[in-house]
């Protein structure tokens, strides 16, 4: 039988694009749902065009945790992803998805992760340090920001010249190669 998952993201949504145009053509995952904290986010207009169904839920409502819990109940997902969530997940819905959600960062974990490092600012420090190499890290969540069970991590060089900009592109990159692959090995082996 087939597995449903779920999305949450916060904003602007490419990766949870990608990853629905990935499960589409396969008859083993569905994307059956997308959640965002943020009413403005535009991964609810990718969703709606791509006719997968979503919502928003209030920022008090998702600490809270039974809203969250209610929506992924009502379409039995059975694995969620993380795509550019930048809020906390409540210990309550942590719990009830153990080893059934996982995350993705944009930098190689421990590096630049935590709290308040996402999107460009990661990029930004990554720039500032001087680093030689950048990447992505898919994790388990857990109680801390970035800091679960790594699953796999992906590098690629920063050159010369990079902007956050140039350097987002070559992580996006990445993310849009290996995310949905190790979505679908984790999904599977359920
Ligand atoms: C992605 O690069 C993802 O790794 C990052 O947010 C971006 C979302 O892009 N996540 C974090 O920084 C989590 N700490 P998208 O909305 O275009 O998919």
């Amino acid at each position: 039988m087939g597995k449903n998952i779920a999305i949450f993201a916060s904003g602007n949504g490419t990766n949870a694009e990608n990853i629905i145009h990935y499960f589409r053509e396969k008859k083993t995952v569905d994307v059956r749902l997308v959640l965002t904290n943020r009413r403005q986010a535009f991964v609810l207009e990718r969703a709606e065009r791509l006719g997968v169904p979503c919502a928003w839920i209030p920022k008090e409502q998702w600490l809270e945790g039974d809203a969250v819990l209610d929506a992924l109940n009502r379409q039995n997902i059975d694995f969620v992803v993380l795509a550019g969530f930048l809020l906390r997940v409540p210990d309550r819905v942590l719990h009830v998805y153990a080893h059934k959600m996982i995350n993705i960062h944009p930098s190689l974990l421990p590096k630049f992760g935590g709290k308040g490092m996402y999107g460009d600012r990661v990029h930004e420090a990554v720039l500032e340090a001087g680093e030689h190499e950048s990447g992505i890290t898919i994790h388990y969540t857990s109680e801390q920001y970035d800091e679960g069970t790594v699953i796999c991590q992906q590098k690629c060089p920063v050159l010369p010249g990079d902007t956050p900009d140039t350097l987002a592109q070559r992580v996006h990159a990445l993310e849009y190669e290996y995310y949905p692959k190790v979505i679908e090995q984790l999904v599977l082996a359920l």
